[in-house]
């Protein structure tokens, strides 16, 4: 099996890109044996900080992020990192060319039940316009260089993409290598998965409310077919699971909250999930706009998402398009 670094060879990555992504993968060898160890490790349970999102800190939350940015940092590559947990921006080498956004574990609820959690990454260039701060992370979906993910579940894989594709990797414990292990990853066009969490259904839109009852009504109804619902409570398994075998995952807007209607971050969430599912021949649209093509506005940003397999995704959109 090929090991990561002949494959980014391969596809012309460059070596300070791949020294950067090497370093990520580092830290989450660690994130991972941490992970692995549980309650052993004393890194499981809840701080008492608060995040700028909001949400009540896990222990390993804060472990994941400090050990990301500090080994990103150190290799003089990076001009700059913004994190989930991070309330700004934090600045590395004003010479180097290199951001890099990350969620360091997402699905972190899911920690203390043993369940699946990720790293989510994406990896821009400093713009050729003069930017400062948090505006040079504040580009488009198409200005990514390289997105993935790091799934810690039975086995740890790393999905990721270049923009020649999406390839998967497994972590082989006994050498510390990711090997590949799925060449070209293709979403199937068609699905009868869906993957939506239920207990917000009184919040949704219309259009959204629609779509989901037309899929839940079975044989009987408008799609005349038997749909099954997954949530795994963290976006990197949700959307593991479509790339490996279909589906359409959404965390729509709604409003519960009318500060904060939608839930997923953009720059660190949706963002490099989108890459990684359009070059796999998917579609990932806020219901109304592409979201790779969205212009940020803020490095904390959230957005609806809905995305996954083409042609389930364009049925959803249509809902959209016929009620405003
Ligand atoms: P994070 O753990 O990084 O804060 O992200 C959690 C996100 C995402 O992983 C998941 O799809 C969603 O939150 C689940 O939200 P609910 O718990 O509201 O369903
Ligand atoms: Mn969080
Ligand atoms: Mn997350
Ligand atoms: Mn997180």
């Amino acid at each position: 099996m090929q090991r990561l670094i002949p494959v980014l060879n391969k596809d012309h990555v460059s070596l300070h890109l791949i020294s950067v992504i090497n370093t990520l993968l580092t830290a989450a060898k660690e994130i991972s044996h941490r992970l692995h160890q549980g309650s052993l490790a004393g890194t499981l349970g809840s701080t008492l900080d608060e995040n700028i999102q909001g949400e009540t800190q896990k222990k390993l939350d804060i472990v994941s992020n400090q050990l990301i940015k500090n080994m990103l940092l150190e290799t003089q590559l990076v001009r700059a990192v913004a994190s989930e947990e991070e309330d700004d921006i934090v600045e590395g080498n004003p010479d180097a060319k290199y951001l890099v956004a990350y969620d360091p574990l997402d699905g972190s609820s899911n920690i203390d039940i043993n369940g699946s959690v990720g790293t989510i990454f994406t990896i821009l260039e400093v713009p050729d316009h003069p930017a400062e701060g948090k505006e040079l992370f504040l580009q488009t979906g198409d200005e990514q260089v390289a997105a993935g993910y790091i799934l810690y579940g039975p086995s740890t894989m790393l999905v990721m993409t270049t923009g020649s594709g999406v390839r998967m990797y497994t972590l082989d414990h006994t050498v510390g290598e990711f090997l590949l292990t799925v060449e070209d990853v293709s979403i199937v066009k068609d699905t009868q998965e869906f993957g939506i969490n239920m207990a917000n259904q009184r919040f949704w839109s219309k259009p959204m409310s629609q779509y989901i009852g037309d899929l839940i009504a079975g044989e009987e109804g408008p799609r005349g077919k038997r749909f099954n619902m997954r949530w795994n409570a963290a976006m990197v398994a949700d959307v593991h699971r479509l790339l490996c075998r279909g589906g359409i995952f959404t965390y729509p807007a709604d409003c519960r909250n009318p500060a904060k209607p939608c839930k997923l971050r953009l720059l660190y969430e949706a963002m490099p999930m989108s890459f990684l599912v359009e070059q796999a021949g998917g579609r990932s649209s806020t219901g109304y706009e592409r979201i790779m093509s969205l212009q940020p506005t803020d490095i904390h940003q959230r957005v609806s998402v809905i995305m996954g397999s083409a042609n389930e995704v364009s049925t959803c959109l249509q809902y959209h398009k016929d009620v405003p």
